[in-house]
């Protein structure tokens, strides 16, 4: 199984993910690292444990579906499996959600990590959300990727505590230590789901 990973920030769920692989927590090869931006810190994460990396700049393309295509030649030359956005802060267009889909999941081969409950919030800063809403408790969602936003089928979700005296730094250091548990966890879930269909055809 390999498995591609989108990302465009400073890859703390990146350096998670390659390490439950380097681990054996997740049975799968990481084959490659795409970032859409140049200053990502996830392309020196790929680089410090020696996975393929590559800048995929979305300035350099004219529409978001040029840039998906030039995504979508990699994942393909690469014999991609599974790809996980560990923080990648665009939404898929319908082409690239429909170039991943697996008719014999009923979902694309697509995982991302939501810093909330995706039924009650969707869309970025999922942290500052749950502060400004005032909540005893939030949580960490790991999700199939479909055409909207963050609406995809829950794979795993974590309940979050939240404290009155919490802020955004507090409650997003806590946050990232339980979506680096759980994004290994629910990446293993579904390789073996996977693994499952193909031996059964
Ligand atoms: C994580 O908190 C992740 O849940 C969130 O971005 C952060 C990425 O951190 N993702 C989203 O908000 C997706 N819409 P990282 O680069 O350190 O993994």
């Amino acid at each position: 199984m390999k498995l591609a990973f989108l990302a465009s920030g400073r890859g703390s769920n990146l350096k998670a993910l390659l390490s439950a692989c380097r681990s054996g927590q997740v049975k799968a090869e990481p084959a490659l690292v795409i970032s859409d931006r140049p200053q990502a810190g996830a392309l020196q994460v790929a680089a410090d444990a020696d996975v393929p990396h590559l800048l995929i700049n979305s300035h350099d393309f004219q529409s978001r579906s040029e840039h998906e295509r030039a995504i979508a030649r990699e994942l393909d030359k690469h014999g991609i499996d599974l790809v996980i956005l560990a923080g990648y802060q665009r939404l898929l267009s319908p082409f690239l959600v429909g170039f991943l889909y697996e008719p014999r999941l009923g979902q694309s081969r697509i995982l991302n990590i939501h810093p909330a409950d995706t039924r009650r919030y969707q869309g970025l800063n999922g942290y500052a959300w749950a502060l400004k809403e005032g909540l005893n408790e939030t949580a960490v969602t790991v999700h199939f990727v479909d055409e909207g936003m963050d609406t995809g089928k829950i794979v795993a979700q974590a309940p979050l505590p939240m404290y009155a005296d919490d802020t955004l730094e507090s409650l997003q250091e806590r946050g990232l230590a339980l979506e680096h548990q759980l994004f290994p966890q629910a990446t293993q879930k579904v390789i073996e789901e996977l693994e499952q269909l193909c031996a059964a055809f």
